[in-house]
């Protein structure tokens, strides 16, 4: 699997709070607060924020290790973009908290200035920008198509009158719904991945079209399933995300290159993606 990182780094040192989540509506929310009961070791290398310092609420769709998801021995978000969130706001000030929705929920809670930013391994896509407004690109990724081994299918036309999941509101939807027209098969769209893989082990859907950085974990606990891969015309990967006109853009986008330049996304690549070939 081939990836690349684009971006930035630096380190740090110290703890930074990971405040409970506000939330309406359907949003879960999370609340941790000290790094050393989180599975991730680099967490407690964050520089200190004094705990009356302002907070910043990042939206995200933990469902997607390991960018991000619910580590189940402290119910707290953990991930890649959580390491770079935690990283990113305690080195310019900011205590930050963390508000779990539907991926599909995050642009509207942008739009309506309930999140500060977000980082959900969001591909900075020109129908997106028109809303929203991106980071440089800190992570790169290419759609799959997965399936069962026995299902016997290994190209776009194997999928022809099968079912092909897919998250809703994710570009997947957008691009599965381009092939269906061209191949014929039918696009099932599902809020959560892990409900999707459900049901492909279920049987109930032939195929998930995802991206490989997230296929991977999948496919290493179940043994079962295979994939190939689907040309993008357009460059995808993952940038942070923030409301139309928000100033955070600079300040993030400066860290975001620190975190690049010092070697530190390379160890967080490291921690979090298998990066060999
Ligand atoms: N990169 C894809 C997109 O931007 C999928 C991202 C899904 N992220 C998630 N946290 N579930 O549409």
């Amino acid at each position: 699997m081939k990836k690349k990182w684009l971006m930035f780094g630096m380190s740090a040192v110290l703890s930074v709070g990971l405040l409970a989540a506000c939330g309406t509506g359907e949003e879960d929310t999370t609340t941790g607060d000290t790094p050393e009961d989180t599975a991730a070791p680099n967490t407690e290398e964050v520089k200190e924020v004094p705990a009356d310092a302002p907070t910043l609420v990042m939206g995200t769709s933990a469902d997607y290790p390991p960018y991000e998801s619910v580590d189940l021995a402290t119910e707290e978000i953990v991930g890649f973009d959580v390491d770079i969130a935690k990283y990113i706001t305690s080195e310019l000030g900011y205590n930050l908290e963390i508000a779990d929705m539907d991926f599909n929920a995050l642009i509207p809670a942008m739009e309506a200035k309930r999140v500060d930013f977000v980082l959900a391994g969001m591909t900075p896509t020109e129908d997106r920008k028109q809303n929203v407004d991106f980071s440089d690109i800190y992570y790169e990724a290419t759609n799959l198509i997965v399936s069962k081994e026995d299902g016997n299918i290994s190209s776009l036309e194997d999928l022809n009158g099968l079912k092909v999941g897919v998250q809703l509101g994710s570009i997947q939807e957008a691009d599965a719904d381009a092939l269906a027209e061209e191949v014929g098969f039918e696009v099932v769209k599902l809020n959560r991945i892990p409900e999707i893989m459900q049901e492909l082990l279920a049987g109930r859907i032939d195929a998930i079209l995802m991206e490989d950085t997230v296929a991977a974990g999948h496919m290493e606990a179940q043994g079962q399933l295979v994939s190939f891969e689907v040309p993008s015309e357009d460059e995808l990967g993952s940038a942070i995300a923030f409301p139309k006109g928000s100033e955070l853009v600079e300040p993030f986008n400066e860290k975001l290159n620190e975190l690049i330049e010092s070697g530190k996304m390379d160890e967080l690549i490291l921690k979090w993606f298998d990066t060999e070939e």
